[in-house]
C-alpha cells in the first residue's frame, strides 16, 4: 500500500497544528508540523544575534544549522543543532522573524529535503504553506483552511489572554496580516491553494467540526476504518 499523505496549508493562525494534530491522532498518522522547522530556522539567527534580513547570512548560517524530527507517539518534538525547542518556538518575535528566513531557496531546499524524507517513510498529516503545491504534489488529500484575518486574531487574541497575556488586538491582526502577505507574495513555494485542494473555511466552524470533516473524507480516499 501507498504510504498515506495528508497535505493541509493555508494562512497564519487558521488553525492548521490543532486541526493537523488531532487528524493525525485519530487517524493513527504522525503529524509533521513543517511551520516549527522554519521557526527552529529563525530561532537560530535571533538566538546568535545574526541579522536574517541579509540575504549573504542567510545563505551561509543555514549551513551551520542542524533540524531534526524526532516523534512520540504521532506527537513531534523539534530539535535545533541537537537541543530541543519545541516549547520555545511559538512566540511573536519569531512568527514576525520567520516569513524572512522562509524566502530563502537554500533554507527551503534544506527543509523540503528533510519534510519530503519524512513522507516517504511515513503515513503523515503534514501541515503548512506549500505542501499541496510543492513538498507533496502527489498528496491525495489537501486540505486548504481558511478563516477571515478577523476572525483568526481574535482566536490569537483570547488564547493569549488565556495565557494571562497582555495584548493589543490590532496589533495582532496586522501582524496576521503582514506574515500572510509576505507568505503570498514571495518568489518561491508562496502560500497558495493547490488546484486540486479543497478549501474549507473555517470562520464559523468549530475546531471538532473541522477536524471531523477531514477525517471522514480521509476515511473514504484511504480506504481507512
Ligand atoms: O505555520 P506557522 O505559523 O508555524 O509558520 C510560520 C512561518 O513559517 C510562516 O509564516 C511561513 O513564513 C513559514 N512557513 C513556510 N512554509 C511552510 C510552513 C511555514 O514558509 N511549509
Amino acid at each position: 500500500m501507498d504510504v498515506i499523505a495528508i497535505a493541509i496549508d493555508g494562512p497564519a493562525g487558521a488553525g492548521k497544528s490543532t486541526i493537523s494534530k488531532l487528524t493525525a491522532q485519530r487517524l493513527n498518522l504522525i503529524y509533521v508540523d513543517t511551520g516549527a522547522m522554519f521557526r527552529a530556522v529563525a530561532y537560530y539567527f535571533i538566538l546568535n544575534n545574526i541579522d536574517y534580513e541579509k540575504e549573504e547570512n542567510l545563505n551561509k548560517y543555514i549551513d551551520f544549522i542542524n533540524i531534526e524530527l524526532r516523534y512520540f507517539g504521532s506527537m513531534q518534538r523539534i530539535c535545533l543543532n541537537g537541543k530541543d525547542v519545541t516549547m520555545d518556538l511559538r512566540n511573536e518575535e519569531i512568527s514576525n522573524a520567520t516569513p524572512s528566513v522562509a524566502k530563502n531557496q537554500k533554507i527551503r531546499k534544506k527543509l523540503l529535503d528533510i519534510q519530503r524524507d519524512i513522507a516517504s517513510k511515513n503515513n503523515v498529516v503534514m501541515d503548512g504553506r506549500d505542501i499541496g503545491t510543492c513538498v507533496l504534489p502527489d498528496a491525495k488529500l489537501k486540505i486548504f483552511l481558511v478563516a477571515s484575518a478577523e476572525e483568526r486574531a481574535n482566536r490569537r487574541f483570547r488564547q493569549l489572554i488565556r495565557r494571562g497575556k497582555v495584548v493589543d488586538y490590532f496589533e495582532i491582526l496586522d501582524n496576521i496580516k503582514k506574515r500572510d502577505e509576505q507568505d503570498m507574495t514571495r518568489e518561491i513555494a508562496p502560500l497558495k491553494a493547490a488546484e486540486d485542494a479543497m478549501t474549507v473555511e473555517s470562520t464559523h466552524m468549530t475546531v471538532e467540526q473541522v477536524v471531523k470533516f477531514i477525517v471522514t473524507l480521509a476515511k473514504a480516499k484511504f480506504e481507512l476504518n
